[in-house]
């Protein structure tokens, strides 16, 4: 029988045997472009009194965000993350220790289902956690993230996408679709941790799905692609 590939526990299953390499592999197979493009989803917050906020990070991940968010924003109060991967949660917790630890709670937990209370967050970010959503799980996504904002509260969301058109598309699908698995077959002994990403990119497609799910939900939302459209980057608020 095929896989379901949106299964969530197949996400998660994806997403624990990559986490222990995670951080360092999506910066050296991004060529550190993903660094950039967390910078530029959190410049695309528009967060006008940081000051006492609560601000969730959704699809966390091992946190990578928040290095970003808490340099932009000194003054954030705390910051719920959420990950369904127990792989990704245990490594973002070990982030924990240190300063950041009391700032920062991590929730092992399926953003689709997430009872995390109405109009509770200040602001929402969410860095390359769409793709492996399909456009039903996109349209719970953005009611979801509709009902935890407070009114008026920002948020903002980034991808990797497929650059549709762009001059560069071909090489762009070879190194997703042949390259990096190569790469990884070659020197992580056989390990197929990264594969997925070029079926993810290739089927998440420009992002569309996300672009209408938001303004479905009733979020005020502009889109615009980066890198020839290699990402996109969706920033609005809640309305109210
Ligand atoms: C590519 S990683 C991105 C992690 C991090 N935000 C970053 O910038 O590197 C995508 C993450 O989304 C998480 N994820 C996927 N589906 C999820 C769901 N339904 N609920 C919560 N997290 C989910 C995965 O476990 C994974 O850690």
């Amino acid at each position: 029988m095929a896989r379901d590939i949106y299964d969530p526990a197949f996400v998660a299953d994806v997403f624990d045997h990559c986490s222990a390499r995670y951080r360092r592999w999506s910066s050296v197979a991004s060529f550190g472009l993903i660094h950039a493009w967390r910078r530029a989803c959190v410049a695309a917050l528009d967060l006008s009194a940081p000051q006492g906020t609560h601000g969730v990070d959704l699809m966390a991940g091992t946190g990578e965000v928040w290095p970003h968010l808490l340099h932009r924003f000194p003054d954030i109060a705390r910051i719920t993350a959420i990950d369904i991967s127990p792989g990704m949660h245990a490594e973002a917790v070990e982030r924990l220790h240190g300063p950041r630890a009391d700032r920062i709670s991590h929730l092992c937990a399926n953003m689709l289902e997430t009872d995390l209370p109405d109009a509770s967050a200040d602001f929402a970010v969410s860095t390359f956690g769409l793709k492996t959503f399909n456009a039903a799980q996109h349209e719970i996504f953005a009611r979801q993230l509709a009902r935890i904002l407070k009114p008026g509260a920002p948020f903002a969301l980034i991808e990797a996408a497929d650059p549709k058109g762009w001059v560069l598309r071909p090489a762009y699908r070879l190194y997703l679709d042949h390259v990096l698995p190569g790469i990884e077959r070659t020197f992580l002994k056989g390990a197929q941790d990264f594969a997925m990403l070029g079926t993810y990119t290739r089927a998440f497609g420009t992002g569309e799905t996300v672009t209408t799910a938001l303004r479905d939900a009733g979020l005020a939302v502009k889109a615009r692609p980066l890198v020839g459209g290699s990402a996109r980057l969706w920033s609005g608020h809640k309305p109210g």
